[in-house]
């Protein structure tokens, strides 16, 4: 089914569930993140804790980009996060950031084909930039982790 929409482009309702589930994962890690950096602990945490932030607000700018994508396509942004994890130390909270990265990098993969197939180039051309931020900080959490 295509979604009914004033943009040239016009994209199917499976596309645009999939761009707000990228959203709801974005403010879910955008606040796990900037808690996660309020609640870091130990010397350990010094190294962790100004990436946590400077992540957080790369994720909130995400979710801000997809959100003005997916209204241009004819989607009403959510407002609910998927279920956000803290943690109380800073190994189990990284492990598990480490685990949401991955899955923001399996999803994002699956968005760029279905955008491509449904010959939506932004969308396919937007999410591969993010991609590749979503990498950066899998591998900057899996490289904190190591020391903790
Ligand atoms: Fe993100
Ligand atoms: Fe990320």
């Amino acid at each position: 089914m295509t979604v009914k929409s004033d943009a040239v482009t016009k994209v199917s309702k499976e596309l645009l569930d999939q761009l707000n589930e990228a959203i709801a994962r974005e403010m879910q890690v955008a606040i796990q993140y900037i808690w996660q950096h309020v609640q870091w602990g130990g010397v350990k945490g010094f190294a962790v804790h100004s990436e946590l932030k400077s992540i957080a607000i790369a994720e909130m700018k995400h979710a801000e980009t997809i959100a003005e994508r997916l209204y241009y396509l004819g989607g009403i942004p959510t407002t609910k996060p998927t279920p956000i994890f803290v943690g109380t130390t800073l190994k189990e909270m990284i492990k598990r950031d480490v685990e949401d990265e991955a899955g923001a990098v399996t999803l994002y993969k699956k968005i760029i084909e279905q955008a491509v197939k449904e010959n939506d180039v932004t969308t396919a051309f937007m999410f591969k930039g993010i991609l590749e931020q979503e990498e950066e900080h899998h591998d900057t959490f899996t490289t904190l982790l190591e020391d903790l």
